[in-house]
């Protein structure tokens, strides 16, 4: 079995169990769909956003709403094909009127899910999206994204995934309230895409 396929099975093993999950306080406020993430098992490049939206919930899937219509332009932009990359969240049920998840729900669903996924999958870069992410990883609540963005986390992770370089960066939807400030995330979207594919992918600008 190639390792493509073989994370496949992998990361089918780990959704399996919590399509109905209540472990946390967000299975039971009116989510729709546990919403695993989507992407190439074996990607260089994994970005991590929020939560769920509304239409995310409905769909099953991450980053399919306006945000999500952006970062995929974005990454299009920046020569990334969505298909080449891992997306998902660090809560993978939508929080009640899109309000940022509780640390109980961050923490719940990073210990079972994401830190399995990021296990797996083993990119070689984690591009977060947005201040909920990055505090959630890093298990710190005083993120100053506007300082830490672009700029690499090389400790972010203990062995063995201390070899995954952490770059954050905004999320799309801020991005959509200033609009000004699209060329930073693009920036650091190129910054992502180089650091895990190298300077050679193709440029779509
Ligand atoms: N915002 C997020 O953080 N994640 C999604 O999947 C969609 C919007």
């Amino acid at each position: 079995m190639n390792p493509k396929t073989y994370k496949e099975k992998l990361l089918q093993e780990l959704y399996a169990p919590y399509q109905n999950c209540h472990r946390c306080p967000l299975g039971s406020l009116g989510r729709t769909n546990v919403v695993f993430g989507e992407g190439n098992a074996d990607a260089r490049l994994m970005f991590i956003g929020e939560g769920p939206g509304a239409d995310e919930d409905a769909q099953g899937r991450p980053f399919v709403g306006r945000s999500g219509q952006l970062l995929t332009k974005l990454l299009l932009l920046a020569g990334i094909n969505r298909a080449d990359v891992f997306i998902t969240n660090i809560v993978k049920c939508r929080p009640p009127n899109n309000r940022k998840p509780l640390p109980i729900e961050s923490n719940t669903c990073k210990k079972l899910l994401l830190l399995n996924q990021i296990k797996i999958i083993r990119p070689d870069v984690i591009c977060t999206l947005g201040s909920s992410a990055l505090s959630g990883l890093l298990n710190k609540d005083d993120v100053k994204i506007t300082a830490m963005r672009g700029k690499i986390i090389t400790s972010a992770f203990e062995s063995p995934l201390n070899t995954i370089k952490l770059l954050p960066t905004y999320h799309p939807a801020y991005i959509l309230r200033n609009p000004k400030e699209a060329n930073i995330l693009f920036d650091d979207l190129q910054k992502a895409a180089t650091l895990a594919f190298g300077e050679k992918r193709s440029q779509n600008t």
